[in-house]
């Protein structure tokens, strides 16, 4: 399978009927300088996740501009669930928070900013979903904490999980390690069904039994 061709036929289907679209999202936020937010289908596939599932309490570490939080804030807001992120620069969280404001979805939304690695440790409510999307170096330390805080029933997603595979520019090789890590962690964790769809850069999705 041609997963370029195939990856452009599905943009092209999809890419006007978006209502919040990565493009434009970047377009109108002011701050330029952000780490790269989720592809459109890694979104829409958040999106889905999210209608099928319907969690309450949706977990993300890692939040940038916001873009993929966002995406998720609109289809929680039609039965009233709730998304706590967490973000470390606070020049990006401050402009996470506006994006939240000029999309209609910073009421279901609480940005805690602050550095994971000190945060997630110290959750003690579960999460029905969380997306683990921070510093790729983080996905091994914190994996114990994420499968604590979910719940039975709950799944874990994880974007970049391919890594190992794409054709990287070198100066992203020292990620490899620790996605590697993170990919064993997973599949060998007895409470976890799971498995790894190529969109994005390697999507993660994890069902906690
Ligand atoms: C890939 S971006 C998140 C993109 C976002 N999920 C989206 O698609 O809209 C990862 C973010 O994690 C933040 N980050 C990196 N290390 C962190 C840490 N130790 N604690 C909190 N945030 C961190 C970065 O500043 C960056 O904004």
């Amino acid at each position: 399978m041609d997963f370029e061709v195939i990856g452009s036929y599905i943009k092209g289907l999809y890419e006007e009927k978006e209502k919040l679209n990565r493009q434009k999202f970047i377009r109108k936020t002011k701050l330029k300088d952000f780490i790269p937010v989720v592809d459109d289908d890694v979104a829409r596939m958040l999106k889905l996740l999210v209608a099928i599932t319907k969690p309450k309490n949706i977990l993300e570490i890692g939040t940038s501009i916001g873009f993929s939080a966002a995406s998720m804030a609109e289809t929680i807001k039609d039965y009233g669930g709730k998304i706590t992120t967490i973000e470390y620069d606070e020049k990006v969280a401050a402009q996470a928070k506006q994006n939240f404001i000029n999309t209609g979805v910073a009421e279901c939304i609480e940005i805690k900013i602050g550095d994971a690695r000190e945060i997630v440790p110290e959750l003690d409510v579960e999460y029905d979903l969380i997306f683990q999307d921070v510093d790729k170096n983080l996905y091994p330390a914190l994996f114990k904490d994420c499968l604590r805080i979910l719940r039975k029933g709950g799944i874990l997603v994880a974007e970049d999980t391919l890594f190992p595979v794409l054709d990287l520019d070198p100066k992203w090789h020292s990620l490899i390690p620790p996605i590697k890590e993170f990919n064993d962690m997973v599949i060998n964790c007895k409470q976890l069904d799971s498995t790894i769809v190529p969109i994005g850069d390697g999507f993660t999705i994890a069902f906690k039994r």
